[in-house]
């Protein structure tokens, strides 16, 4: 009897063993994706709070971001946040600056492609930014669109180093790359961009 059962219960494992293994591939990779999209939109609060010291959760020190005509290719996270800082929007007179305006970005279509290696990820997310004006230029606005081209890096987890800092938000990947892309003309009044902050 003993064999028969032992056979059975191998027989058994053999099948419920890939399963297992596959179900906790999906755990990670579910893991992995909801981590990448925390990431990629604690950028949206960052901006729209003005607090550039949190874009540090989206990206790596040495990252990269290319935002095109306006900004430029800036180098390192310092970079990012001091160029954010003074974003230009269709630039004018010296006016280049998110600080008089009121902000909101929009992320939606989110397509996310974690890499085979498990270590890296692509991802393509789509926004459409609402900048109201304040002052003199209450009521007034401007939109822009576009896509932001990431290539993020799995961060080493606070988890797994046993410290966790503040909240845990599932934030354990970071851009390394990222590449603006403008999606259809900015509208709106542009004028926003200069009224005293
Ligand atoms: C960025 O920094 C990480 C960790 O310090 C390093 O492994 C990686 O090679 C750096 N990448 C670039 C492009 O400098
Ligand atoms: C990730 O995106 C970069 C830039 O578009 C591209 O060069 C690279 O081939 C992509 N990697 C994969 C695995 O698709
Ligand atoms: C922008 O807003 C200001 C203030 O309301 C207004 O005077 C101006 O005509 C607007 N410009 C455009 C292009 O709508």
């Amino acid at each position: 009897m003993l064999p028969k059962i032992t056979t059975r219960v191998a027989a058994a494992l053999a099948l419920a063993l890939p399963a297992i293994a596959s179900a906790q591939l999906q755990n990670l990779y579910s893991t992995d994706w909801i981590s990448i999209h925390q990431t990629l939109h604690s950028y949206a609060l960052a901006v729209d709070s003005k607090k550039y010291s949190l874009l540090g959760e989206t990206f790596t020190q040495n990252a990269t971001a290319d935002y095109g005509a306006g900004l430029g290719v800036l180098q390192g996270l310092s970079a990012i946040e001091e160029g954010l800082q003074t974003i230009v929007y269709g630039k004018i007179d010296g006016i280049n600056s998110l600080a008089p305006v009121d902000s909101q970005h929009v992320l939606s279509t989110t397509v996310i492609d974690i890499h085979i290696d498990g270590a890296t990820a692509n991802s393509t997310t789509y926004f459409s930014t609402n900048q109201f004006g304040r002052g003199d230029y209450e009521g007034e606005v401007y939109h822009s669109y576009g896509k932001y081209l990431d290539e993020l890096v799995r961060f080493p987890s606070p988890r797994a180093e046993g410290r966790w800092e503040g909240s845990w938000r599932g934030v354990e990947w970071r851009v390394q790359k990222r590449m603006l892309v403008y999606l259809g003309p900015a509208q709106g009044n542009v004028s926003i961009f200069l009224a005293s902050s």
